[in-house]
Order: structure tokens, then C-alpha cells, then sequence
């Protein structure tokens, strides 16, 4: 007797098993394109190159696939998560605005993919309320991109394991803030010869930075701001400032002195900031275009859990101001 199993908890317990995602088409014998998303795919043998997945017998598409003797596999990349959607959908017209390419039996080939095999039906086993077909693979591709990922229901991105050893040799251990702390650093060190060159060090960068996100600060409002970074601001650092052309004090209409860029001012900030995007270039060099959007989401989960207790007046609205640089910069370059 076949054991009852809850068929809600199976496949949650079968969506623990992490799998890639493909598109699995063929040639229907009515000369028709047929496709649908798998993950039941799987490697068989080596010698001779043999693969397999399964196709639900409610399948759409289970004529085309029974009737065909070939089929291809396409291992989706990343980016590609609008084509399993669009293929894990019964009867919508899949190939629409597609001209795919043809293999072996005229089936139909799509690009972007990670990997793509081409196969020969070998084997059909009846697998329940599915079809199991084995292929032999008759030619394979292999495209330099990187997979989506399928888990417990979602997509995901592949995230290499990093190689620990390096760093904690050093650093002993692999502490968050040893290593946002020295990710930092290192970031950095461009940004900080550039300064260095003028005669600045890290406390200017962060004046000129609080400046450029709003400018006509007093002094006292400039060193509560970049107080955040740890570093003690006082009149001197303005005034190394004001010396080198950067920054001017004026009175306020209260009489205060406020902090202003000059035109040299705010080109130098535009330079400094300039490098400082080069350097976030370069930093993500080894990552790709997700993994470097994923590290930013991290970062700032990190920063939102970590907000309890931070003074009101380093609320992000307390930085930023209407005259910030960045908005006059997007403006003349808008003009
Ligand atoms: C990530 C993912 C994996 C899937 N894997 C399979 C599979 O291995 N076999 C299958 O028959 N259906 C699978 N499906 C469901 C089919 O893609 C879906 O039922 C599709 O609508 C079938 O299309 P058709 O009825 O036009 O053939 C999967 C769906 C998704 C989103």
C-alpha cells in the first residue's frame, strides 16, 4: 500500500533540495514549439552523456514531448527569471516575439542561457503522475552566465562561498566589523591619497561631504554631523579648509557663522566623489551586477537593525538638504 503523505508538507520538504532552473522545449509532431520550466533536471551518466527530468502528465504539452525522439535543455541564467515565469505558464503563447534557433529534430533553441543540451529521447518511464525522459546529449553549450537558483519556492542568486582563510589570518576572524571596517579602509585609500596630496586628511572629506550634502552649516552643526564617523571636528579643520580656497564663513542672518563651499569647494567635492565611484568600481570588480546589489541590500538590513538608539539628529533627513551638490549638478547637467 502507498504510504499517505501530506502532499503540502512533501513539497516543502522537496523544496529544500536547491536546485538551478531550465527551460525544457521541443517540436511538437504537429509542427508546433513547445516549452515549459523545469528543475526536475538532473545528470545521469557520463559515458554516454545521458540527462533527465520529468513532465507532469496534466502537462500541456505532454503530446508534444511523448510524440517527440528530441528535446533540449537550457540551464537559465540569472537574469532570466521572466523566461521561467513566462514558460511555467500553461497555455499562454511562449514563444511569442521569440525566433529561436533550431537543433537536432528542429527543436527549438533559446539564447541567454547558462547551458543548453541538445538530446536524443533514450528512455520514457512512467514516474507516477509524471513522465520521466532520459536523454542522450547529442551537443551542449556552455555560455559564460551566471545560474538562477531555485529554493523552497523562490529564485536566488548564487553566492560563492568566499575564501575565509585569507582574511582571518590576518584579522583574526571574520567579525562583521573587521571586515566592514577594513572594506572601508581599503576603499578608501584612493579617496585618501587624493586628500593627502592636498594637505587634507579623512576629517576634511567628512566636512566636505556633510557640506556637500547641504551647504551654509555651522561649525558647531558640521562636527555633530560628522561626529557619526568618530571623528572630533573642531574651528581648525574649517579653517584648514577656508585656507586651502575650499570653504568660506559667512555670517547667517542670525549672526552665526555658516560654512559655505566655494566654487573650488564644490568642483573638488564633484572630483572627490568621482573617485570615490571608481572606487566602488573597483571594489566590485569580482562581483557581478546582482551580487553587488545584494552586498548593498545587506549592508543597509545591517543598518537598520543596528538604528536603536542612534541620536535624532543623525536621522538621514538631518544630512540632507535642498542646496545638497548633487541635485545642482543634476540640474545644470539637465540645462
Ligand atoms: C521553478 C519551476 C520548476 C518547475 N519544474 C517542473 C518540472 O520539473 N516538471 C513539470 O512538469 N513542471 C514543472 N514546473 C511547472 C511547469 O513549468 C508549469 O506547470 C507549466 O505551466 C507547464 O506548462 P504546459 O502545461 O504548457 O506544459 C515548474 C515550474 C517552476 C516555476
Amino acid at each position: 500500500m502507498t504510504a499517505t503523505i501530506d502532499k503540502t508538507q512533501f513539497r516543502k520538504a522537496l523544496g529544500a533540495f536547491t536546485t538551478g532552473v531550465t527551460v525544457v522545449t521541443t517540436r511538437g509532431a504537429d509542427g508546433k514549439d513547445y516549452g515549459l520550466t523545469a528543475n526536475s533536471f538532473n545528470s545521469v551518466s557520463m559515458d554516454p552523456p545521458m540527462v533527465l527530468w520529468s513532465l507532469g502528465k496534466t502537462s500541456s504539452s505532454i503530446q508534444a514531448f511523448t510524440g517527440s525522439e528530441h528535446f533540449a535543455v537550457h540551464i537559465l541564467a540569472a537574469d532570466q527569471e521572466a523566461v521561467s515565469n513566462r514558460f511555467a505558464k500553461s497555455g499562454a503563447d511562449k514563444f511569442a516575439g521569440i525566433k529561436p534557433a533550431r537543433g537536432h529534430g528542429e527543436v527549438p533553441l533559446l539564447d541567454g542561457c547558462s547551458a543548453r543540451f541538445e538530446c536524443r529521447v533514450a528512455y520514457q518511464y512512467d514516474g507516477g503522475d509524471h513522465v520521466i525522459f532520459v536523454g542522450e546529449v547529442l551537443n551542449f553549450d556552455t555560455f559564460a552566465q551566471p545560474p538562477l537558483i531555485f529554493h523552497g519556492g523562490n529564485y536566488g542568486l548564487l553566492l560563492k562561498k568566499a575564501d575565509e582563510a585569507d582574511i582571518s589570518a590576518t584579522f583574526g576572524g571574520d567579525w562583521l566589523g573587521n571586515l566592514l571596517g577594513r572594506a572601508y579602509y581599503q576603499l578608501l585609500m584612493p579617496i585618501k591619497a587624493n586628500l593627502k596630496d592636498k594637505g587634507l586628511g579623512d576629517i576634511h572629506y567628512n566636512i566636505l561631504s556633510v557640506l556637500s550634502m547641504g551647504d551654509g552649516r555651522s561649525c558647531e552643526e558640521i562636527a555633530r554631523l560628522v561626529a557619526i564617523s568618530g571623528d572630533h571636528v573642531d574651528t581648525g579643520h574649517v579653517l584648514t579648509l577656508a585656507d586651502r580656497g575650499l570653504v568660506r564663513l559667512e555670517r547667517g542672518d542670525d549672526g552665526a557663522r555658516l560654512v559655505h563651499f566655494t566654487a573650488e569647494g564644490r568642483a573638488y567635492a564633484m572630483e572627490l566623489l568621482a573617485s570615490c565611484k571608481a572606487a566602488e568600481g573597483d571594489a566590485e570588480r569580482e562581483l557581478d551586477y546582482r551580487e553587488a546589489q545584494v552586498l548593498k541590500l545587506l549592508l543597509k538590513r545591517v543598518i537598520r537593525s543596528t538604528a536603536n538608539g542612534l541620536p535624532e539628529h543623525w536621522r538621514k533627513e538631518n544630512f540632507w538638504r535642498e542646496n545638497n551638490i548633487w541635485r545642482e549638478e543634476a540640474q545644470t547637467a539637465q540645462a
